[in-house]
């Protein structure tokens, strides 16, 4: 049997930047080998099997304890926002941090900590009330275990975040797959307590596993929070941070981040709340120079979507109430009360009459906003998830056929990737049967960088591939799909393909008919 290897899967050439099918490269490896244990495959494809590309994951929300103060249209415009999701091993912490920020940024109150000191205590789980406030389900506060993904808002000088605060506990990996999903960016908590590191790093341990399938699912910028460090156990050692910083860093490469620019290490107590709003105490830490989480998590960039881009927004659910609601994210431009816009594919044009924001009615809502959108000129009926809100002048490309990069996982029996292959396509909010029609070009992934590009031998069209191989291919689907480049709209362009319920490919679109046409 071939052997998968997972760097290849989330191999660097997943960052819009390098979309182009030459640039496949391989992952320099300068640290222990890191192909992952088949148990660990196995359980990376089982989550990735039940992906459902985010829209159906169970998010529960997480109510602020004191109303925010209604805001101001044009501070809605000045910040951007970014959804981050919280990621790393069981118990590393994620959700303790979560509520430290809400309770740091004034969205808690003293007196609902202290009700659930209490109730953390009469449960046997005293150092639990923090995570409290993202663990709001009776069954989570039980077991102190994340279930579903929690969903919170906090700001920054220039950002407003949504945390989407994903599970660790292994069971729950699809779970954290549908956060992972929805995010920008990433938050990986690392627990620097004695053992603790050890167990989530090593093979079973949620923290490779995370980070390999956030970086699959898009997740652009890491920040890496080395936490517990007020444990007694490392006490703001110096000597452990940087143990698991440079055991942390070359696995980081191998997945596909770049450390330098993607990657963002610091160290961080998240029950204490040292290094979240505020920079760290000298007292505390004599040898931290750096900045703290708020500061890192404001300033990062995330060239991901254009509030003045062309609108597109995939849309997962809709219902009627005195008119027609679609439901989704804005991945690109800004939607404004009073448009008129398209629903594609049917080129439908619709008017804006109202757009909510998190139960607030705003008049006008940008990149990463979960909106509900009522709109006139379409019925309900005439509305499907997987439809795309786009703008007139530059519509969201209908399709049916499209070239792709898909990097294969594992084919059911060991079948052979031929032309031919049937699937169900997963791409944004669309399920679609799709068929393999033509392989293209089979990416060599061994290939170095430094290799001369002129000895590269000539393209030859392959008649199969298996598993493991990173492969360019036509797809054809029966309906137009409203899909994009990856490099043009990432999140309109990575996919996944099934088979009899199980992923056996994760791919992104590379090159589109012309534009107003539907196949090539
Ligand atoms: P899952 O949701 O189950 O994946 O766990 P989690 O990562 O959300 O961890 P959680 O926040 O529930 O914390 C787990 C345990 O670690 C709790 O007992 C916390 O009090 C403890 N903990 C979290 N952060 C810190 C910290 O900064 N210092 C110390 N000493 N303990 C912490
Ligand atoms: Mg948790």
């Amino acid at each position: 049997m071939a052997t998968l290897n997972l760097s290849d899967l989330v191999d660097a050439d997943w960052s819009p930047e390098d979309a182009a099918v030459d640039d496949a490269e391989p992952m320099q490896t300068d640290s222990e080998p890191l192909t992952p244990a088949p148990e660990d495959v196995k359980e990376i494809e089982a989550a990735v099997q039940s992906l459902d590309l985010g829209t159906k994951g169970k998010v529960k929300e997480v109510p602020p304890v004191e109303e925010p103060e209604p805001e101001e249209d044009n501070e809605e415009n000045k910040k951007r926002h970014l959804n981050v999701v919280f990621i790393g091993h069981v118990d590393a912490g994620k959700s303790t941090t979560g509520g430290q920020i809400l309770f740091l940024s004034g969205q808690v109150d003293d007196r609902t900590i202290q009700k659930y000191e209490k109730e953390a205590k009469d449960k046997s789980r005293e150092s639990w009330y923090m995570a409290y406030i993202m663990d709001t389900n009776e069954e989570e506060r039980v077991k102190g275990k994340t279930v579903e993904v929690g969903r919170a808002h906090f700001e920054t000088e220039n950002t407003r975040f949504t945390i989407l605060d994903a599970p660790g506990h292994k069971s729950y990996v699809p779970n954290m797959i549908s956060g992972a999903s929805q995010a920008d960016i990433g938050v990986l908590v690392i627990s620097a307590r004695k053992g603790e590191f050890e167990t989530g790093y090593e093979k079973g341990g949620q923290t490779r596993e995370h980070v390999l399938l956030a970086k699959t699912l898009g997740v652009s910028k890491l920040v890496v929070v080395i936490n517990k460090m007020d444990d007694p156990t490392v006490n703001w050692d110096k000597s452990r941070y940087d143990e698991i910083e440079s055991k942390m860093a070359p696995f980081l490469k191998t997945s596909g981040y770049n450390v330098k620019k993607d990657v963002h290490f610091l160290p961080l107590s998240g029950l204490v709340g040292s290094n979240i709003k505020d920079r760290l105490d000298k007292k505390i830490c004599s040898w931290w120079d750096g900045p703290c989480l708020f500061e890192v998590l404001d300033k990062i960039e995330v060239p991901l979507r254009d509030p003045k881009g062309p609108v597109r927004m995939p849309i997962i659910d809709k219902y009627k109430d005195m008119g027609t609601i679609v439901m989704g994210k804005i991945e690109s431009g800004t939607i404004k009360k009073g448009d008129s816009l398209l629903v594609m594919p049917n080129k439908a044009n619709v008017k804006v009459i109202s757009i909510y924001c998190d139960e607030k009615e705003v008049r006008q809502a940008g990149p990463a906003e979960n909106v509900r959108v009522k709109l006139s000129g379409i019925e309900e009926e005439d509305v499907l998830s997987g439809f795309v809100l786009s703008s007139i002048s530059n519509p969201v490309a209908a399709v049916s056929e499209f070239h792709a990069q898909l990097q294969i996982l594992e084919l059911l029996d060991n079948a052979i990737f031929t032309a031919g292959y049937n699937a169900v396509l997963h791409i944004h909010s669309v399920v679609e049967e799709c068929e393999i029609v033509e392989l293209i070009e089979e990416i060599d992934t061994k290939r170095r960088k430094d290799d001369d590009p002129k000895k590269k031998k000539p393209k030859r069209k392959p008649l199969f591939v298996k598993n493991g191989a990173v492969v360019v291919c036509r797809v054809q689907v029966n309906n137009l799909i409203c899909i994009e480049n990856f490099s043009d709209f990432p999140q309109l362009g990575r996919f996944t393909l099934r088979t009899e319920g199980k992923t056996v490919a994760v791919g992104k679109v590379v090159k589109l008919p012309n534009p107003g046409n539907s196949i090539f």
